[in-house]
């Protein structure tokens, strides 16, 4: 039988069927602003860890060509039946589906994309893997095409106790100072929903990783979640983004 993608919550999250976390039905800044360059970008885009597509349909509908990941393909049909829902014929050519885990799964030509998404997903990744990812997406980009990244920050609420360990890690210039070994025994009712290991980003180490790949860096900057539940807001600074652009 056909997977039905999960209602969302009174907050706009819909639950991955993988465990991989939430959805949310609604973009950030730093996602809004990769589905208005998507449309006019150098190359078709890519939305790396898509799930039900809410930037891939809102990148079709501006008139982007979309090229959709998800590790989990069943995220990747819900998201398919979606887009052609709500914009019939006009983004069937425009979508192209690619299951597959990032980076290892994934490859495509020197040049061949003009804008990358990854909201949301690279905190599954230890550091290495970040680099690595990094490192392919600035492959895969022609000139002037962009990469936009989002992620939590240690300031997302509920893991309060990890704040300390993570702000001195990043005095003594730890390099992956956010990095969380056992996500389960920090929080455990939202670890259930989430793999082991969790990797909480800010603009510092970021920015190093987009420059060490060779990214000029446009914006990076923490924000807020006012839409957030109570639970997972904190002072304004739960989540970061960075947009690169390689030259
Ligand atoms: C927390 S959800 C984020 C969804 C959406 N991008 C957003 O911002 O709301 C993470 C998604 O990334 C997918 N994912 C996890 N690891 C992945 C990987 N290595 N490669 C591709 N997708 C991955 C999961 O299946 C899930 O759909």
């Amino acid at each position: 039988m056909k997977e039905q993608r999960p209602e969302a919550d009174q907050y706009g999250f819909v639950k991955t069927l993988n465990n991989q976390g939430f959805m949310t039905e609604y973009l950030d800044s730093f996602s809004a602003a990769f589905t208005q360059f998507a449309a006019i970008a150098p190359g078709p885009s890519l939305d790396i860890g898509a799930a039900y597509g809410v930037a891939t349909i809102e990148a079709l509908k501006a008139g982007a060509t979309v090229i959709a990941n998800d590790s989990d393909e069943r995220h990747l049909e819900i998201l398919k039946s979606s887009a052609y829902a709500t914009s019939g014929e006009l983004v069937r050519s425009r979508l192209i589906l690619k299951p597959g885990s990032f980076p290892d799964d994934l490859e495509f030509k020197e040049g061949e994309l003009g804008a990358v998404l990854a909201c949301r997903v690279f905190h599954f990744f230890d550091g290495p893997t970040i680099e690595k990812g990094i490192a392919k997406v600035h492959k895969w980009l022609a000139k002037g095409g962009r990469f936009f990244l989002v992620g939590e920050t240690p300031y997302v609420g509920g893991v309060q106790k990890f704040v300390p360990r993570y702000e001195e890690r990043s005095r003594n210039g730890d390099s992956w100072p956010g990095f969380i070994e056992d996500f389960q025994s920090l929080d455990p009712i939202r670890g259930k929903d989430l793999p082991k290991q969790m990797h909480l980003l800010d603009e510092h180490v970021l920015r190093r990783a987009f420059e060490a790949a060779g990214f000029k860096v446009l914006e990076a900057s923490k924000f807020p979640r006012p839409q957030f539940p109570p639970n997972l807001r904190l002072d304004g600074r739960e989540s970061v983004g960075i947009i690169g652009v390689k030259q």
